[in-house]
C-alpha cells in the first residue's frame, strides 16, 4: 500500500530540486501535495507538471502575510495538513570579508525565518499526528569557506528543530531535519556565480565527497519520505544526513 494514503503535504521550494522530486514522489504515494516558490514562471511549471492532485501556490516564505494566506487556502481545499516540509532555501556564497547586510539578511530571510512563518502559520491547520521535516544542510557538521552565512542559518533550522520537537510532541507533532550534502538542483545555477567558478567549487566539493560524485534530488526526496511516513514514527529531532559520507566518514 502507498505510504502517504490519504495524507495531505505542503512542501515550501516545491518547484524545483529536492522539492520537485519529493513532491512528485509524495504524490506517487497517495498524497495530495501544494508546493509554493517565489518565482511565478516555475511555479505554474511545476504545476503543470504536478498535475490534478496537486496545487502549486505562489508564495514567499520570507512573508509572514504570504504564508498566513497559504494556510487560508489549503485548509479551505484540503481541510488541514498532515506532513509540512519546510524546504525552501537560497545560497549566497561569500568570502567572510564581503558579506554584507544583503548577503547576510537575505539568508537569513529565507532560509531561517522563511522556516519560523510556514511552521507557524500551518500550526493551527495541522492534523493530529502530524510529521515536519526541515531542511539543513551538511555542512552545519563541517567548515566549508565561503558558506558562513549560509550555513550558520541552517544550523539555526536543526536548532529550531530539537526545540521544536520538545514543544511539539505533546500534540503528536513529530519535527526532523534532513541534511543533504552536495546534490544536482538548479541552486548552483541560482547562486550569482561564474561557470568557472562553480567548476572550482564543484571540483572542491566531490573532492570532500566519499561517494565521489553528486547527489540525485531523488535520493533525498526517498529519506524525506522516510521521516513523513509512518515509518519513522518513533524518531524525532533526527538530523538525517544524506551526503554520500561528507560529514561522518
Ligand atoms: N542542492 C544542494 O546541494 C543542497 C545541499 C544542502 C542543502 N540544500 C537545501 O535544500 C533545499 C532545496 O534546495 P535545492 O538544492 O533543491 O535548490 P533549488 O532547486 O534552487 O530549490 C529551492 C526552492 O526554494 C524556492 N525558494 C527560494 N526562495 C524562496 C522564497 N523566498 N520563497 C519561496 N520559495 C523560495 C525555490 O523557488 P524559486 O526558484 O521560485 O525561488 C525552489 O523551489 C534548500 O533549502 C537548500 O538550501 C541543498
Amino acid at each position: 500500500m502507498a505510504r502517504l494514503t490519504g495524507k495531505t503535504a505542503l512542501i515550501t521550494g516545491g518547484t524545483t530540486g529536492i522539492g520537485l522530486a519529493t513532491a512528485k514522489l509524495f504524490l506517487q504515494e497517495g498524497a495530495r501535495v501544494a508546493i509554493t516558490g517565489q518565482d511565478v514562471g516555475r511555479v505554474t511549471e511545476a504545476g503543470a507538471m504536478l498535475g490534478a492532485n496537486a496545487i502549486a501556490i505562489r508564495a514567499d516564505v520570507s512573508s509572514a502575510s504570504e504564508m498566513a494566506a497559504v494556510a487560508v487556502r489549503l485548509k479551505k481545499e484540503f481541510g488541514g495538513l498532515d506532513i509540512i516540509f519546510a524546504n525552501a532555501g537560497i545560497a549566497k556564497p561569500m568570502q567572510f570579508a564581503d558579506v554584507d547586510e544583503e548577503n547576510i539578511n537575505s539568508q537569513i530571510d529565507v532560509n531561517f525565518k522563511g522556516v519560523i512563518y510556514t511552521i507557524q502559520k500551518m500550526l493551527p491547520i495541522l492534523h493530529k499526528p502530524a510529521s515536519i521535516i526541515l531542511t539543513s544542510t551538511t555542512l552545519t557538521e563541517q567548515g566549508f569557506a565561503g558558506m558562513s552565512m549560509y550555513s550558520a542559518t541552517k544550523a539555526a533550522v536543526r536548532s529550531l528543530a530539537r526545540t521544536l520537537s520538545a514543544e511539539l510532541i505533546g500534540q503528536g507533532v513529530r519535527v526532523n531535519v534532513i541534511s543533504p550534502g552536495p546534490i544536482e538542483t538548479p541552486i548552483y545555477g541560482k547562486m550569482g556565480m561564474s561557470a568557472e567558478a562553480l567548476q572550482q567549487m564543484a571540483g572542491m566539493v566531490l573532492g570532500a565527497v566519499p561517494a565521489g560524485r553528486f547527489g540525485q534530488a531523488e535520493e533525498v526526496a526517498k529519506a524525506v519520505l522516510f521521516l513523513a511516513s509512518d515509518d519513522s514514527s518513533y524518531i524525532l529531532g533526527e538530523d538525517l544526513l544524506v551526503d554520500g559520507g561528507m560529514a561522518m566518514i
